[in-house]
């Protein structure tokens, strides 16, 4: 499906640059700047939702509307269990999903904790545009989304339900995320957990979106970083934009996103701002740090590009004239 696909590996140990065939690529980091428009996206499935994003940003569209239609294409496919309707659910059976958006005025809008929407991101961006609020949570949320004309149905479907049962049978407390070096965890490489999406329009303006079903089998109630301004996702026109991928407690605790772009504006290159990041992240609780990952992905003004994980596995997808379909995997701590 990808023809053009080009994946490229940076392991932590670091792989001699020079052996790669474009160490500008390789690094995720030194993409040449002012190339936008552009969109980078976290994880694999990043790359068909960059394709949606693209086609508002190719036509000169703007960076709000691309990062809106972009995380739809995860937020619908039933196959993802991670983000959007097809998501696990919590500890109780409920699906609940969690949303935020920015655009380059600095308007933002979320919810979190939303059950029976298929698609929170669009309901996210109504609570920034049309109400004097930037976050609705539970009921309320999906009391505005059925008042502005979404279909409220049932989420959790067949294959939810059954990982969910399977789950239960364990009857442990025990969530877990998104740790790819765990084959048999609910947060297995297949349970990426959150895309992140940050996009640069033709104008040079800054837009982003992030948006998860959450921690599989989560406590009902429970909200992580990525409805959470700040934490999943920050954006400042004048600097760039972050975002956030994995335990989202974590984040939470750290103001993640907007670290990363606090630091970029101190002049940290996006990569060198997500890895303090994580950094800080790590020294804060470093026996927890072990099992867990986190990871960040940060945009600059100039259109350049660079993330950071805790542990090894991390990918992000990058679009934009030169490359519609690359996937990076990002540097790691461990
Ligand atoms: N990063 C998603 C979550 O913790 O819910």
């Amino acid at each position: 499906m990808y023809s053009r696909r080009k994946f490229i590996k940076v392991s932590a140990a670091g792989a001699s640059l020079a052996a790669l065939s474009n160490a500008s690529f390789a690094s995720g980091v030194s993409n040449s700047a002012d190339s936008f428009p552009i969109v980078i996206s976290t994880w694999d499935f990043g790359i068909a939702a960059n394709k949606e994003a693209w086609k508002t940003l190719e036509k000169g569209g703007r960076a709000l509307d691309a990062v809106e239609a972009g995380v739809k294409i995860p937020e619908g496919d039933m196959n993802n269990h991670t983000v959007g309707r097809a998501g696990y659910p919590d500890r109780d059976g409920h699906v609940t999903l969690d949303a935020c958006i920015m655009d380059e005025f600095g308007n933002c809008g979320s919810v979190a904790a939303m059950e029976g929407i298929a698609h929170p991101i669009s309901v996210a961006r109504l609570v920034m545009e049309k109400t004097p609020h930037v976050m609705l949570v539970g009921d309320g949320a999906t009391q505005f989304a059925v008042e502005q004309g979404f279909k409220k149905e049932k989420l959790l479907t067949p294959e939810s339900e059954k990982a969910w049962k399977e789950w239960l049978k364990t009857a442990k407390y025990s969530p877990v995320i998104n740790i790819e070096n765990k084959q048999h965890a609910p947060g297995n490489q297949y349970n990426h957990d959150t895309i992140g999406m940050l996009a640069i329009d033709a104008k040079g303006n800054i837009s982003g979106a992030c948006t998860t079903s959450g921690m599989a089998f989560k406590l009902h109630g429970r909200v992580g970083d990525s409805p959470i301004i700040g934490a999943g996702l920050y954006v400042d026109n004048e600097v760039g934009g972050a975002t956030s991928t994995g335990v989202g407690e974590e984040v939470i605790r750290n103001v993640g996103s907007f670290l990363v772009v606090e630091l970029m504006r101190q002049g940290y290159s996006p990569e060198d701002a997500c890895k303090e990041a994580v950094n800080r992240i790590i020294k804060k609780k470093p026996q927890t740090a072990r099992d867990i990952q986190v990871g960040f992905l940060a945009i600059n003004k100039k259109g350049r590009y660079g993330a950071y994980a805790i542990q090894p596995g991390f990918s992000f997808a990058v679009c934009n004239t030169e490359k519609q379909d690359l996937l990076v995997k990002g540097k790691s701590i461990y």
